[in-house]
């Protein structure tokens, strides 16, 4: 297995701007946004048939030609991807959703999606050269980088706000990490993070401030192609914070189609957030580019506590261009949820993965949604990480 990575490229509308992917790189330097990882779509083509990815390990560096580390050597993996899809036809029974489904990142390393992004973007570190890592989290991120930077023998600095999950913080202290509690949001933990890293001379892997945890995430977008049998669902639910995983679904999706694996025909995506912090939901009502800064944010569920997300124009895109929407709920509906998703369907979701459901009820009742289409929630983490809340 090779990597056909090329080169990275700004994302922006009119920048294009391209950047080396044998050097650190993080945003763009022109335009202060969000760069991507290009592949030689031709070349994999020629290598590569979706058909050949039945022999591979069932984690996420099956899909190791469109993945940003050359060396598998490089590669620090500890089993993350490749989670189940289930059919929740208990759960689907109360509304009459006759073609539910789950895909259950819980089952990730430490519990929640974070391990795929943590495990490309320590990977590529690692590559090129890095020793220290930094980062702010809003909690899963947090366990989720201390982990592979143990397993990859990486320094790793974490920098939270106080408020995090207990389990969160504990998780990130067992497995080494030096872990800086602050009194403020992530954005606040953001800012303190990146000071540490220039005065210290570390690397930051704040989401999509470095282009690579973006491509561990867009995996769960390969992986629902592949697990559907090539047939996309018609409806994604996402719950959103600073956006990686959709903006990663939608990526993997327009490669699939440019490898020929997927059509046309895209899911329509869906962002949920909690009504105490929902800057994508009021862009995307606004009609704007841009999500403003979200004051005063509050929700129980730490990873959609994001005032403000640096891919904010890239999620609006997304949405926009799937013909998707947006849902704003309330965090009691929300904890509520991850009872009844439990008690009927024996997952145990994240407050953000119940978001989802309680976030589809809110899309058919406006008629987004219908209830007879091919519906996946994304449960992007575990309820284990959440016991203040149970
Ligand atoms: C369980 C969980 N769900 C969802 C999110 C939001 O993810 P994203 O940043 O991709 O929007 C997070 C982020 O911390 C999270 O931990
Ligand atoms: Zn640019």
């Amino acid at each position: 297995m090779r990597s056909f990575v090329v080169n990275l490229e700004c994302t922006y509308p009119g920048c294009g701007e391209e950047y080396s992917i044998d050097e650190l790189n993080k945003l763009c330097i022109k335009c202060g946004r969000v760069l991507y990882a290009r592949y030689d779509i031709n070349a994999v083509k020629k290598s590569l048939s979706k058909e050949d990815l039945i022999h591979r390990d069932p984690n996420m560096w099956r899909y190791f030609e469109m993945m940003p580390v050359k060396d598998p050597k490089n590669v620090i993996t500890l089993g993350e991807g490749f989670t189940p899809i289930f059919h929740a036809e208990n759960l689907g029974q109360i509304e009459g959703y006759s073609n539910l489904y789950i895909k259950d990142e819980g089952l990730n390393p430490t519990g929640s999606f974070k391990a795929r992004g943590l495990s490309a973007a320590l990977s590529k570190a690692k590559e090129l050269g890095v020793k220290k890592v930094t980062m702010p989290s809003a909690g899963n991120a947090a366990g989720a980088m201390a982990a592979y930077a143990a397993a990859g023998n990486l320094e790793a600095h974490v920098f939270m706000p106080k408020d995090a999950p207990i389990m969160n913080q504990k998780e990130t202290e067992l497995a080494g990490a030096s872990l800086n509690l602050i009194d403020g949001l992530i954005n606040d933990a953001g800012r303190i993070s990146n000071e540490f890293a220039d005065k210290e001379n570390l690397f930051d892997v704040s989401t999509l401030k470095e282009p690579y945890r973006q491509e561990g995430k867009k995996t769960m977008g390969y992986e629902i192609a592949e697990q559907f049998k090539w047939n996309l669902p018609d409806t994604i639910v996402y719950p959103t914070g600073g956006g990686t995983g959709i903006v990663g679904m939608w990526k993997a999706f327009n490669e699939m189609e440019e490898l020929g694996w997927i059509g046309s025909k895209r899911p329509k995506m869906f962002s949920v957030q909690a009504v105490g912090c929902a800057p994508i939901v009021k862009a995307f009502r606004e009609n704007k580019m841009h999500a403003e800064l979200w004051e005063n944010a509050s929700t129980k569920a730490a990873g959609m506590r994001v005032p403000v997300a640096v891919g904010d124009y890239l999620i609006l895109e997304a949405l926009r261009e799937s013909g998707g929407g947006v849902a704003a709920i309330e965090d009691e509906d929300m904890i509520h949820t991850m009872r009844l998703i439990a008690s009927k369907q024996g997952i145990l979701p994240a407050p953000e993965g119940a978001a989802t459901y309680v976030g589809l009820n809110q899309l058919v009742s406006e008629g987004k949604v219908d209830k007879d289409e091919k519906i996946l929630l994304m449960n992007t983490g575990s309820a284990f990480k959440y016991f203040e809340l149970m």
